[in-house]
């Protein structure tokens, strides 16, 4: 099968999917593959978007000429005013993205927002705060103990005249200092002393992105409800150095800003909604583990389309390698145990949509250190437990949300098994899919695929849905979950 390694395409042609994938709201991978599969399933109804696509795959194959109607198609749908009266205050930290934030200044100010900017003292080791001001077009604050700017508590008053708090790019060492609650500079004060929603865009070295305590930090921070957008995964500004850790592009962070101001009645707002996604990671040892299938597409589709509707969604996913979804806290768990803690942590909530592949069983045994392989001995034996029912635990917990919704991954008796499951773990619907080959769903199958065929089993019978897109039967069943708490009043 071919396949397109986005790394390999050309600078230009990668900005341009960059910008395409934040426009809709998806990482470059599924911008590329959905516009591929539009133009080769001829879905594209009117000629003239079957134009577009032929466009945007010429570019993709990475010829310049062809570029350029792409770009005039994305400027076009700049959404110019979009952020017509909100103010953002912009904190930059001291990372080598911090040039990039002055692209960010001009995207925001494009959409017509009012851009104010904090500077740690180590981001203008990167960026002058003259640069910045003139971006800006307003004084840029710098100093916590400022005689012209305190005499007023200049730091509560940055924090009062926005609307929302965007950190870009987000240093390790800021996520440390609000995880830890540390207010030792006018960045961290205000990030503290704020009661508005908060943005982070973090960049780092991929080291530093994946150590511990950074995850750690970034844990506590998404659990706090603070947004974050990226990082992506892609080449370091530093030489020879790939992985992730890139901060998202200007116009990923635009369009995340954008939703999370997005104030249009929705009919979720004010709902809080977790959602649990991917597989779970069982240990054997350091270095192995048990693990199924499981993407993580589903999931993160409809934690994306509940936050489209307004809801409040706490997303808790197993290791995945899709980017959380923009506008959602996303919560990283590995084991079923931590999913379980997490999910617990997230009560009180409206609903529950369970769509993670729980590891049902985890090994009893599992060992500190690498197993070797000595000659003679033989394969280690691995002895199995059950791992804890999250979905039945939520299901008849005290504080049971007012809708629980699972999913039921089968190869066979689909039907009968999602009904001895809707009634055993206390759901009011499991959505039911047939992972099978034999589900007929493309040559991947559910499992990692992009498609799926679900039906609704619920105590007043079976509804078949058609085989959609994953990013369908999410809006779907969204809309659904939507409408079945529209009876339930907020608490
Ligand atoms: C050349 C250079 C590049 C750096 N890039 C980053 C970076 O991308 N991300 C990061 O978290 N820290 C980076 N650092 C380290 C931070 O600048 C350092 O932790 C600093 O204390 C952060 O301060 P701040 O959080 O107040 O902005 C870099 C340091 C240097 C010298």
């Amino acid at each position: 099968m071919a396949s397109i390694t986005i790394r390999n395409l050309d600078d230009e042609v990668k900005d341009l999917l960059r910008q395409l994938a934040a426009e809709n709201g998806c990482s470059m991978e599924e911008q590329a593959r959905a516009m591929i599969r539009a133009a080769v399933e001829g879905r594209a109804g009117q000629a003239d978007r079957i134009g577009q696509i032929e466009e945007k795959l010429r570019a993709l194959t990475g010829s310049k000429e062809q570029a350029e109607p792409v770009v005039a198609a994305s400027a076009k749908s700049v959404s110019r005013g979009s952020l017509s009266g909100r103010r953002i205050l912009l904190i930059i930290g001291g990372g080598i993205a911090a040039y990039k934030s002055l692209d960010l200044i001009r995207r925001l100010r494009e959409r017509s927002a009012s851009v104010r900017v904090v500077m740690t003292s180590a981001a203008q080791q990167f960026v002058t705060t003259l640069s910045v001001g003139a971006l800006s077009a307003d004084h840029v604050f710098t100093e916590l103990f400022d005689r012209n700017d305190e005499h007023d508590v200049g730091h509560i008053r940055l924090s009062r005249e926005a609307d929302l708090l965007v950190v870009a790019p987000t240093t390790a060492d800021l996520m440390a200092k609000l995880a830890n609650g540390q207010a030792n500079d006018l960045a961290s004060t205000v990030l503290l002393a704020t009661d508005k929603k908060v943005l982070m865009a973090p960049a780092m070295n991929p080291k530093m992105w994946a150590h511990p305590a950074t995850r750690r930090n970034r844990a506590i921070l998404q659990k706090d409800g603070i947004v974050f957008v990226g990082p992506a995964k892609g080449e370091m500004a530093e030489s020879n150095e790939a992985g992730e850790g890139r901060m998202a592009e200007p116009l990923e962070i635009a369009a995340a800003i954008e939703a999370m101001l997005d104030e249009k009645p929705k009919p979720l707002a004010g709902r809080r909604i977790i959602v649990t996604s991917g597989p779970t990671h069982e240990p054997i040892d350091p270095v192995r583990y048990i693990a199924n299938r499981s993407s993580g597409k589903q999931g993160h589709a409809i934690a994306a389309a509940l936050a489209k509707l307004g809801a409040d969604v706490r997303l808790v996913s197993g290791p995945v390698t899709i980017a959380d979804p923009a506008g959602v806290a996303t919560i990283h768990v590995e084991t079923a145990a931590q999913m379980k803690q997490a999910v617990e942590s997230l009560l009180p909530a409206d609903a529950a949509v369970f769509v993670a592949a729980v590891a049902d069983w985890r090994t009893a045994n599992a060992a500190g250190e690498k197993i070797k392989k000595v000659a003679g001995e033989g394969p280690p034996s691995l002895q199995m437990v059950e791992n804890p029912d999250i979905l039945a635990g939520i299901g008849h917990h005290a504080q049971r949300p007012g809708l629980v919704v699972g999913f039921a991954a089968e190869t066979q008796d689909l039907i009968a098994n999602a009904e001895a499951k809707l009634k055993k773990k206390g759901a009011d619907f499991i959505v039911a899919n047939d992972v099978s080959h034999e589900s007929g769903i493309g040559p991947s199958g559910v499992m990692g695929g992009d498609r799926n065929k679900v039906r609704i089993v619920s105590r007043t019978g079976v509804e078949e849905w058609p085989e959609m897109g994953k990013d369908e039967v999410a809006v779907r069943l969204a809309a659904l979950i939507a409408e079945r708490l529209r009876q339930t009043v907020v608490v």
